[in-house]
């Protein structure tokens, strides 16, 4: 007879354990604000998620591929409230298991950090156009925020600061271009992703949900250096601490135009 429970319980357990939802995801104090940001193993995103971690922030810090992430580690294992999560923006299904893990946690600003310049450069150049780089730029740096966003909608609505970043250029302004043309599918998809977030704005101010745009400068990064540009550039930690403090004065009442990391506009 005791068996027999013994067996109906381990029955029961195994099946609670299988309808249970995988969300069991948990910040590590709940009394600090949260940050979910992309792209945090490199660049100006490793330096936001060192910045927020330096303020005491959650920072839910995802990446590509966290077994590579040496220095986003290293940040985790210094500061238990960096939780380092797998997350390819272009990758839907990895949206939503993140989001279905994440469910009912508030998240105060999702920061869309990740995005890619498409290389090699020269298949984004007349002459040489190429379909499926066009492709996977466009989905790095438009669809993915843009899902993710969406994703997450209800966990910023939960929380008390209610902020989604897109993180914009100056390359994607028709008015500051010139006669630039060297990053066809980049300065397109920045520009699109200006749209976007504007139109989500939109959507989102009726819910106390401020969207903005914000850029971070020029930034000495991996990404500027395949770039090709050699002049003045900041520290990634210098961009980072600039938009700490940008965010953190985001208000409802913001206009929504894109603003560069010295806080002046940027033009449309
Ligand atoms: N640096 C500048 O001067 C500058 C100027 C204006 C705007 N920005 C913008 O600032 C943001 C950060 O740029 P950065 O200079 O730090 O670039 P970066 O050094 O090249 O880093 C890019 C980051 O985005 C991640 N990423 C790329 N594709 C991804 C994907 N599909 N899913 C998830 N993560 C992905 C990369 O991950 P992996 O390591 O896995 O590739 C990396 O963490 C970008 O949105 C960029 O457009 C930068």
């Amino acid at each position: 007879m005791k068996t027999l429970v013994c067996r109906l319980a381990v029955a029961v357990l195994s099946l609670a354990a299988v309808v249970a939802p995988a969300s069991a995801a948990k910040v590590r104090d709940p009394a600090s604000p949260t940050i979910l940001l992309t792209g945090s193993n490199r660049g100006v995103g490793l330096a936001l998620a060192t910045e927020y971690a330096a303020q005491g922030w959650n920072v839910i810090a995802t990446c590509r591929t966290p077994k590579k992430a040496t220095e986003l580690k290293a940040l985790a294992a210094e500061n238990p409230k960096v939780i380092i999560e797998q997350l390819d923006v272009t990758d839907v299904r990895q949206i939503e298991k993140l989001a279905a893990k994440y469910k009912g946690v508030p998240v105060d600003v999702l920061f869309n950090n990740a995005g890619w310049l498409g290389t090699p450069i020269g298949k984004q150049q007349l002459g040489s156009f190429d379909q499926a780089l066009f492709n996977e730029v466009m989905n790095t740096n438009v669809y993915g925020p843009l899902k993710l966003s969406e994703a997450f909608v209800a966990n910023v609505e939960a929380s008390s600061q209610k902020k989604i970043i897109g993180m914009t250029s100056g390359l994607g302004s028709l008015t500051l271009m010139g006669r630039m043309s060297r990053f066809y599918y980049y300065q397109m998809s920045k520009a699109a992703m200006n749209m976007g977030m504007r139109a989500l704005r939109n959507d989102l101010m009726g819910r106390g949900i401020t969207v903005a745009l914000l850029a971070p400068g020029m930034v000495e990064t991996d990404m500027l250096e395949d770039s090709g540009y050699s002049g003045q550039a900041l520290k990634p930690a210098e961009s980072a601490a600039s938009l700490y403090k940008l965010v953190a004065e985001l208000t409802p009442q913001d206009k929504g135009v894109p603003v560069n990391v010295d806080g002046k506009p940027i033009p449309w």
